[in-house]
């Protein structure tokens, strides 16, 4: 087996366990979220970044399902009441704006005096929805399925530090960690996916 043919066999493997996890919540409207998913996107192909983490076809279903591990860990590890519904929903969807975002863009390098072309991922400048990274997840998510108010919180602050700049976006960053510890522990656990369990790949 080449490399290229056991990542589609893992690829196959993790977009079941996601759609059976996605599935088991059973929340209103998720069959036309995972037919969405399926057939209107590129979900299960994109990458989890253009240029770090996981930027590989694939990696975005593969962060998703890590960041499921991660923050189901980190809530049983610190005894906070989440339902499994609500950890499903909130890891395999946090980074829906993900979807049909990255593309591969044809560049030109010199390797040993000679020009070659080879393919590399950068992101769509102008996505159908002009919102910031998390609001854009809440919003496309929001099309399929409700969304519980500390559902909404936890993916409006995963970005933690680094989702705003503004004097109020941080106040109501460290009020919302305190008051939904699920919500700072979410943030952890996709930090801990990206930096610590998923590899990025040179050109
Ligand atoms: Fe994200
Ligand atoms: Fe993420």
């Amino acid at each position: 087996m080449t490399t290229d043919q056991i990542r589609a066999e893992v690829n196959r493997a993790q977009k079941e366990e996601f759609i059976a996890l996605l599935r088991s919540t059973e929340r209103d409207g998720i069959e036309n979220l995972i037919n969405y998913l399926e057939n209107k996107s590129d979900f299960f192909e994109a990458p989890a970044a253009s240029k770090f983490h996981n930027n590989f076809e694939g990696g975005l279903c593969e962060h998703s399902l890590n960041v499921y591990k991660n923050f189901k860990n980190l809530i049983e590890m610190k005894q906070i009441e989440l339902d499994e519904e609500s950890i499903v929903i909130t890891s395999l969807l946090h980074d829906l704006c993900k979807c049909n975002y990255y593309i591969k863009e044809e560049r030109n390098r010199k390797v040993d005096g000679v020009w070659e072309t080879y393919l590399q991922w950068t992101t769509n400048k102008s996505p159908a929805l002009p919102l910031p990274h998390a609001s854009r997840s809440i919003k496309m998510i929001k099309s399929y399925i409700p969304l519980k108010f500390t559902e909404e919180l936890i993916i409006f602050y995963h970005m933690g530090p680094f989702g705003g700049e503004d004097y109020e976006y941080r106040n109501m960053m460290q009020l919302a960690f305190e008051k939904y510890p699920a919500t700072l522990l979410f943030y952890l656990a996709d930090t801990m996916s990206s930096y610590i369990d998923e590899k990025t790949l040179e050109d």
